[in-house]
């Protein structure tokens, strides 16, 4: 056993200002609130607009503010590491880019692409980096800007997805606060449902690409709906079960924002109370690596020292997952 557990010691996000809502969508393609609504919990989305601007720069408005609550020099930080789908470039990566932004000298960085589970396995891997006692400050990023890849004449996705970015510090908890366990999983199967085929090696930039969409996200929605409602109640149950625990024993659930209909459907199929299952999707919709740290954010003035949370994701890959944490301050 580790002498330290990760420990989540501060937390912050940062949502671009403009908003996209549902009644600006309905000038856009052939679609309507009702739709929406009924079908995802949507009401509006925050868009990054402005022009040259990118993930790291949310990112590191995010990490800026968590340096300020958690009263953190730049210099002390050891290690960024950022889950993201939508880098500012394929290299260098948006990690190093956050970092010389904010001004963290002295750490080194990665990214880590994982979907709408980024910010889950970026979690796991910093808490690897504290428990082995190597490390005393660890920044784990979600950051995500969708509007970047999304094909705004396609209503089956473009009504998803929003720009945002969350934060949290990982320092070394003695007192068995932090991050417990995680099941995390990936299977390939689902790699032609949930996709974006160009700009990489195997399809890279080309008119080819362009004339057939191939640089936006793809998404057949139906068996992806029904494999997040599996892979995450599955994830939950088995880390409950290897941890002894019951739904009472749970004061969070803290699942990826990806459609109320999903969310709704783990919270009752494990038997978790609605009103303690973290929801903010009606304001920002799905922002992939940043759903999770977003809405920690936006719930942390309810979670007490202590807290049992599990978060739980699902995104493209598939990539699934679900962790125990119990909360720091
Ligand atoms: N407005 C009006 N009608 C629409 C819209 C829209 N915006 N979009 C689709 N429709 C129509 C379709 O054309 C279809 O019409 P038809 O029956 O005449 O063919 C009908 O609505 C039903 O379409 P479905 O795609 O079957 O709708 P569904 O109920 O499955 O909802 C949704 C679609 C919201 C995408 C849902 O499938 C979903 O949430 N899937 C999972 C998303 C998810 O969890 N993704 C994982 C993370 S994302 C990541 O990793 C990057």
């Amino acid at each position: 056993m580790s002498r330290f557990n990760a420990a989540i010691t501060g937390i912050a996000a940062y949502v671009p200002e403009a908003t996209l809502t549902n009644a600006d969508l309905e000038k856009m393609v052939d679609t309507n609130d009702e739709w929406i609504t009924s079908r995802t919990g949507i009401k509006k989305r925050h868009i990054l607009k402005e022009k040259g601007k990118a993930t790291s720069d949310m990112a590191a408005e995010a990490v800026k503010e968590l340096l300020r609550k958690t009263n953190t020099h730049a210099d002390e930080v050891e290690l960024v590491i950022c889950a993201t789908v939508t880098p500012d470039m394929s290299f260098p990566d948006t990690a190093n880019t956050i970092s010389y932004k904010v001004g963290m000298k002295n750490a080194y960085g990665f990214d880590l692409s994982a979907a709408c589970s980024g910010f889950l396995f970026a979690l796991t891997t910093g808490a690897k980096f504290i428990e082995s006692g190597t490390h005393k400050k660890v920044i784990v990023i979600g950051a995500d800007m969708m509007s970047s890849i999304v094909d705004y004449t396609d209503r089956t996705t473009c009504v998803i997805f929003g720009d945002a970015a969350g934060a949290v510090l990982l320092e070394p908890d003695t007192d068995g606060h932090g991050v417990i366990d995680s099941v995390l999983k990936a299977d390939g199967v689902g790699g032609k449902y949930l996709n974006r085929k160009g700009g990489g090696s195997k399809n890279p930039i080309s008119q080819y690409v362009i004339d057939n969409k191939m640089q936006y996200l793809y998404q057949d929605g139906r068996p992806v709906f029904k494999a997040a409602v599996n892979g995450m109640t599955t994830a939950v149950k088995e880390v409950m079960d290897r941890n002894d625990l019951s739904p009472e024993d749970i004061n969070w659930v803290v699942p990826h924002q990806a459609n109320m209909r999903i969310i709704n459907a783990v919270a009752d199929f494990m038997d978790f109370p609605r009103e303690r299952v973290m929801k903010n999707i009606e304001k920002y919709g799905n922002t992939t690596a940043a759903t999770l740290p977003l809405c920690l954010r936006d719930y942390e003035d309810q979670l007490k020292k202590g807290d049992n949370l599990i978060l739980t994701a699902f995104g493209g890959g598939f990539t699934w997952g679900a962790t125990l944490l119990k909360w720091g301050y």
